[in-house]
């Protein structure tokens, strides 16, 4: 029995990932390009060998769904695995809509293939983790990550690449939490609906490849108006596949439409203030660190809660 408890943060999509080509191995339908998030953190113990799985998520037993998620994620890195405990916390609201999957399966790929005793290289454990969840393969590094479409049939070449490291720019993405209601539809399903019926999906696809590679030298460039261009593009395409897609799947909230109408407002008054929202309600605002104040004040009017946050780091071994 070995026991290794690691922690991971959140990333959040610049350019997003959104259909897959191969859901048994969870294989994206487009490449993405994330930012990985400082402060939020998800921090999880895995022992090797119990009498029985188990899983605790946030101090509760997980419960089936979770549970099942969990332990199939553990049978793909040890098909002769003994039974487990697991025990993950996140110290943010999963309200906030900060892809706690991200961080939950980057944070659970590297405890348990320490306590495998595999100690699996950065690159595999980001193959690993995108098993469990997509985006949870960008969160094996700190700072700008890109995850590559890919092109071999077991998936082993489609994983995160680290672009840039959390001190190379110095930028805040402003969180703006508008509703804490459960989503009608999960991502995996509406990623499915919208590749099987939306007729905006192909233009989607093809796009994505140069969406990536204009963020890519952007952010090499710090060149906030280009990637914050592309970045906010990326989002409503996605979300146009969504939108429809039959029958349709709507995320935005009455809040989501003011805080897109307040970002848009407040680069028209010279703030350069960029917007994305992933598969819920919550709007996600990227800026420069001098006007991240002006950008939370702003946002403040529209939502429950506003968080702060910058570039942060891979993942820890504790
Ligand atoms: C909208 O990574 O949660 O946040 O691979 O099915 O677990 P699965 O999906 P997930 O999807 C994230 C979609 C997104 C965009 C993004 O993070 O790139």
């Amino acid at each position: 029995m070995a026991t290794a408890t690691a922690t991971a943060h959140p990333n959040i999509a610049l350019i997003k990932y959104w259909g897959k080509r191969d859901t048994a191995l969870n294989l994206p339908a487009v490449p993405s390009l994330s930012l990985t998030l400082d402060t939020f953190t998800t921090r999880t113990t895995v022992t090797w060998g119990a009498d029985r799985d188990a899983a605790r998520l946030d101090g509760r037993e997980a419960t089936a769904r979770e549970a099942g998620r969990v332990f199939e994620f553990l049978s793909v890195l040890d098909p002769s695995r003994p039974p487990c405990r697991v025990d993950s916390h996140n110290d943010f609201p999963t309200a906030a809509g900060l892809a706690s999957s991200s961080s939950g399966f980057a944070a659970l790929a590297v405890a348990a293939s320490h306590a495998s005793g595999q100690d699996l290289a950065t690159k595999a454990l980001s193959v690993l983790a995108r098993r469990g969840s997509g985006s949870a393969c960008r969160s094996l590094w700190g700072g700008f990550v890109e995850w590559t479409l890919g092109h071999a049939p077991d998936g082993s070449d489609s994983h995160g690449i680290p672009l840039a490291p959390a001190d190379h720019w110095d930028v805040r993405m402003v969180v703006a939490v508008v509703s804490d209601a459960k989503k009608a539809v999960g991502s995996r399903p509406a990623m499915i609906r919208s590749a099987q019926t939306s007729p905006y999906y192909s233009h989607w696809c093809a796009t994505a490849q140069s969406d990536v590679d204009g963020a890519r030298e952007a952010v090499l460039a710090r060149d906030l108006t280009t990637l914050g261009t592309l970045m906010e593009q990326s989002t409503h395409k996605m979300h146009a596949t969504m939108t429809t897609s039959w029958p349709p799947v709507f995320y935005a909230q009455p809040g989501t439409m003011a805080c897109i109408h307040a970002v848009m407002q407040l680069r028209d008054s010279g703030t350069e203030a960029w917007l994305t929202m992933d598969a819920g309600p919550n709007v996600k605002v990227l800026c420069r660190s001098a006007d991240a104040d002006t950008v939370a004040d702003t946002l403040r009017a529209h939502a429950t809660t506003v968080h702060i946050l910058g570039p942060g780091a891979g993942p820890a071994v504790l």
